[in-house]
């Protein structure tokens, strides 16, 4: 196919058959509009300030403007001191500042295994896998000290850190650390639970004492000391990072 014949298919015939100087004019004619319309500038010139510029207008040459005394910024309003500080005052709070039910403490259940199980173990007694692989053991939480702790203490240390314990601050919002330690609590208490406390219908479930084994054969060493620093259990397989084995 000839390439006129190509070009016919898509642009009328009489077209092509036009002088060649035809579109001259209208493309010239076009092009000084846009020449003329173009060259306004007000657009790209505005009298506006780049971040950290200096200004002439500001009495302290800068444009940037120091925020307002008493400024709060969107979602940075922390009035309720308790919710946000575990304190009042001085003192460590000892009532949540939150309602606290089911929900919550499955909540925290959840946050709980993400953020804390690694180094505190499942149930709380200090032995995650972290501190089998060598970092600092935490104390157990079931300690006499911890489960006499005030909430607020549980709420200073995930917000502040604690000896070699890294502040969780930036990874768990407010809310979330007081689920956690809805959840620690409700920890400390199943390791402490008064079978009299029980309600009649969960009594009943329970199996007969005699069909229990007695603690001592129940295979689990590691709840087994409540001591402030219980030993790990022998044989757990700990390698610590960095050492030759
Ligand atoms: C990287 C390991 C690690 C993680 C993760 C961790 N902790 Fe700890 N935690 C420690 C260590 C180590 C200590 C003991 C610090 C010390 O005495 O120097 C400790 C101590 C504590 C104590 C006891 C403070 C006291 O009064 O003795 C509490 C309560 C606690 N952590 C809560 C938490 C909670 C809640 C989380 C999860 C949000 C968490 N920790 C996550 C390592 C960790």
């Amino acid at each position: 196919m000839a390439l006129q014949d190509f070009w016919s298919l898509w642009i009328p015939t009489r077209w092509l058959k036009l002088p060649t100087n035809f579109w001259s004019k209208p493309i010239l004619a076009f092009g000084f509009a846009a020449i003329l319309t173009g060259c306004r500038q007000d657009m790209h010139d505005q009298p506006k300030y780049k971040p950290l510029r200096h200004s002439d207008f500001f009495e302290d040459g800068r444009t940037s403007r120091p925020l307002l005394a008493g400024t709060v910024a969107r979602g940075e309003m922390h009035d309720d001191v308790a919710f946000f500080t575990g304190k009042n005052g001085k003192d460590d709070i000892d009532v949540f500042p939150i309602a606290i039910d089911k929900t919550v403490i499955e909540r925290g259940h959840q946050r709980f295994d993400i953020y804390c199980s690694p180094c505190h173990g499942r149930l709380g007694n200090g032995l995650g896998m972290i501190v089998r692989r060598g970092f600092k053991q935490p104390p157990s939480y079931h300690i006499d000290r911890l489960r006499q702790a005030p909430v607020g203490h549980f709420y200073d240390v995930i917000t502040n850190g604690y000896g070699a314990m890294y502040n969780y601050a930036a990874q768990i919002a407010p809310r979330d650390r007081w689920a956690i330690i809805s959840y620690i609590r409700a920890l400390q208490y199943s390791q402490n639970a008064n079978v009299g406390e029980l309600p009649p219908g969960m009594k009943a479930q329970l199996p007969s004492m005699d069909k229990v084994a007695p603690p001592s054969a129940v295979s689990s060493p590691e709840i087994k000391g409540s001591s402030e620093q219980p030993n790990i259990p022998k044989g757990t397989p700990a390698t610590p990072m960095g050492e030759a084995k």
